[in-house]
């Protein structure tokens, strides 16, 4: 057996994955944003809400969380009985780490009795502040559980945020924050790429380029049937039931990998091939051999900080997608 997966095929290494979960009692989660390797190895590949829900079911003593920092630490907050790795600490998020509990608290106080949605991008900490969360699957639907007649703090997401507002006309204090990645995704020559009556337009929320997309739309540049504010769940989702031969997708580049299995026969391709995120792709074949082998690195998080965060985010997970928002429920491999 090779221990360096760079150098064997896949099918070794999926091998020698599949042997260590099994001996570790182990489920292997992932991102949409994983690298195609990790995303063929993993029990279950989703959007953020589909895997926060994964891992509150799952019946492993062990999670392997093939994501983000928040998002291991989110399946902590869902599942504190259990033991929850993830492959490298240093897998961060430049969206969560736009705010911090202090400036929450600051910000709380200069608008007592707002009730604080908190995108699932962020710290236990900021979300032990909140008093719900929500993923992009899910922001509409959340906002709309709130009475009409209470001011809604939400947090960190500009773009998503603004989207919300559209949705549900409703008007809230945002907070600044963005994703560094899908701020930056160019919609230079959208209207002309998109032109093809073949051709559909997939959006996720968190992108600079809703705001450019949706006045293209306004002004009938893009037709509406054919141009969707999507979760990554509910681009796969979309993939697979829309009539569209070809799709143009803004955001993180990893998901064409999923979009690809689910519509083999459709083509795929992002508005702008520079969307990476540096933090997903992180997590490598080596260092998921490695947290498996050694147990490494497991995420812990205060309980006190763990119990407040909780409610939050059991309140999220509760929350159904909206319809045309919607995610699958993930694409399991092999349940
Ligand atoms: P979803 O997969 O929930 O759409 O979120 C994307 C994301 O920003 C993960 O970092
Ligand atoms: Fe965070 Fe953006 Fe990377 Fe998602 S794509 S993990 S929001 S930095």
């Amino acid at each position: 057996m090779r221990t360096e997966p760079a150098a064997a095929t896949f099918e070794v290494f999926a091998e020698e994955v599949r042997r260590l979960a099994r001996e570790r009692d182990a489920v292997i989660l992932a991102h949409n944003y994983q690298v195609p390797w990790i995303q063929d190895v993993a029990d279950f590949v989703g959007d953020s809400l589909a895997l926060s829900r994964r891992a509150a079911a799952s019946e492993a003593s062990t999670i392997v969380f093939c994501g983000v920092h928040f998002m291991a630490e989110t399946a902590k907050i869902l599942a504190p009985d259990k033991r929850v790795l993830l492959p490298d600490l240093d897998a961060g998020c430049s969206l969560a780490a736009s705010i911090t509990a202090e400036q929450l608290r600051a910000w709380k106080a200069e608008h007592p009795g707002a009730v604080v949605v908190a995108y699932v991008n962020t710290t236990a900490e900021v979300k032990a502040e909140s008093d719900i969360c929500c993923t992009s699957s899910n922001a509409v639907d959340v906002v709309r559980s709130i009475p009409e007649d209470r001011e809604i703090l939400f947090l960190p997401d500009l773009f998503l945020g603004a989207h919300v507002e559209r949705e549900t006309g409703r008007t809230l204090h945002l907070w600044m924050g963005e994703c560094h990645v899908h701020a930056a995704i160019d919609p230079a020559g959208l209207r002309e790429r998109a032109a093809d009556p073949d051709t559909e337009v997939m959006i996720h929320p968190e992108c600079g380029c809703t705001t450019t997309a949706l006045w293209l739309l306004s002004e009938g540049a893009l037709p509406a049937e054919r141009t969707k504010v999507l979760s990554t769940g509910g681009m796969v989702a979309e993939a697979a039931r829309a009539p569209a031969r070809r799709f143009l997708v803004a955001t993180e580049t990893g998901i064409l990998h999923q979009l690809r299995r689910a519509a083999p026969d459709k083509a795929f391709e992002p508005l702008d091939a520079g969307a990476v995120c540096p933090y997903m792709k992180m997590i490598t074949p080596e260092k998921l051999l490695r947290s498996l082998r050694e147990g490494v690195h497991e995420i812990t998080v205060p309980p006190q900080i763990a119990a407040r965060a909780r409610r939050a985010v059991e309140r999220m997970v509760e929350i159904g997608p909206t319809a045309g928002s919607a995610g699958p429920p993930g694409i399991p491999y092999r349940e």
